[in-house]
């Protein structure tokens, strides 16, 4: 059993490692190939979803009207759904002294999520871009102007970015979280797609979003799973090298963020691997990664489960694997993974009875 389980522990480890060696390797180093259009400037809808935004709101609308794209092609929709600290409030304030950009505020009377937010706000989108936009996110001035020409080219169908943590503490966990993770979406992205898509800069071509009917209400991660259904499209979703964007990492309950991402992804995975006609260059990337979120976090689970029995028949292996698995937890790379696998686990078996669709505010 002892043996066993370090070989269950041993694929654990060494299949990430051998995918993120490869990409990197193979498809990190490949050219874009894009065909980018200069004059290409179309109509932008910025949709900006909040719930209980008031501290950062006036930051972000601020943050957005810093973009360098002309403001007579940019309109915001702020879509909020019943915030109760005076989040509309300030939306209102901040349009009447900028009132040379357009901004619609819509009101929700009840909070239904946020990709239900997000489809009630495309009725009133009049871009040929839209683009999701996080409250808790700071764009540098050129990103809406980035993401634009990369829309450009015909058969780039969405573009979305990197994520830099900003914050105190736990933002360093969350940085060398992100590192490992930055380089697999651009190595995908070269590729062909990604199906990991962050709604702190997402952007669709509203026709194509038309077509997969909008975000998904039933499912979390309302980006990734839009950006993989235009992909099955026929259309690339990528995330470019050079697109990178400061988010808040909250500062107390950060497992339970990470747990309630990690629960929407897992939502999205299951989804998209059901599907069938996936552009074969895709299907890899989906079939690794749905892997790696679905099934991974179990051979270490269950790993670790064996060498405790094992334990109890005096295994000199199990001892030696566990104590070497406990001391490795100094060394951060290896600490954020464990973390990582452990909110995949958690948010698994917390999936069976909430699919948070509807989540508590963490303060950042
Ligand atoms: N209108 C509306 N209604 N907006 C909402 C609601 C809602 O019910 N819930 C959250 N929002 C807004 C927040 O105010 C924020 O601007 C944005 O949606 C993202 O919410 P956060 O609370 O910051 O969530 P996150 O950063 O942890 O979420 C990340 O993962 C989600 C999937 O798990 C982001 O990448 C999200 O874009 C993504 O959907
Ligand atoms: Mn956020």
């Amino acid at each position: 059993m002892d043996l066993l389980a370090v070989a269950l522990a041993g694929v654990h480890f060494a299949l990430p490692l051998a995918y993120y060696l490869y990409v990197k390797a193979r498809w990190l180093p490949k050219p874009w190939n894009l065909k980018l259009d200069e004059n290409y400037r179309p109509k932008v809808t910025i949709i900006l979803p909040t719930y209980n935004e008031a501290k950062l709101i006036k930051a972000r609308l601020d943050n957005l009207y810093g973009q360098d794209y002309p403001k007579n092609l940019m309109e915001i929709i702020v879509i909020d759904s019943n915030s109760n600290d005076g989040t509309p409030e300030i939306v209102e304030r901040w349009a009447k002294q900028h009132s040379e950009l357009t901004l619609k505020l819509i009101r929700e009377e009840a909070r239904r999520g946020k990709a239900h937010a997000l489809n009630h706000a495309l009725k009133y989108a009049n871009g040929e871009i839209i683009v999701i936009a996080d409250a808790d996110a700071f764009w540098p001035s050129d990103a809406l102007s980035k993401a634009v020409m990369i829309l450009s080219d015909p058969s780039i169908g969405a573009v979305s970015c990197l994520k830099r943590p900003l914050g105190s503490g736990i933002a360093g966990v969350e940085g060398s979280y992100r590192r490992y993770y930055n380089v697999l979406r651009i190595a995908e992205s070269k590729a062909y797609s990604t199906p990991i898509f962050h709604g702190e800069l997402a952007a669709f071509k509203a026709d194509l979003l038309k077509d997969v009917g909008g975000f998904p209400s039933d499912i979390g991660a309302d980006d990734s799973y839009t950006a993989t259904k235009i992909v099955l499209k026929g259309f690339r979703a990528i995330i470019p090298e050079d697109l990178w964007i400061d988010e808040k990492v909250p500062e107390e309950n950060y497992l339970s963020w990470r747990i309630r991402r990690a629960q929407h992804l897992i939502q999205h995975f299951v989804m998209s691997l059901r599907f069938r006609e996936v552009p074969s260059k895709f299907r890899r990337i989906l079939l690794i990664e749905g892997y790696l979120h679905l099934v991974n976090p179990w051979l270490l689970a269950v790993a670790a489960i064996m060498l405790l029995f094992a334990l109890l028949h005096h295994s000199i292996i199990a001892v030696a694997t566990l104590t070497l698995g406990l001391m490795l937890l100094t060394f951060k790379p290896y600490r954020t993974w464990i973390t990582a696998q452990l909110c995949l686990i958690v948010g698994a078996i917390r999936n069976l009875y909430t699919k948070e669709i509807v989540w508590a505010k963490q303060i950042k």
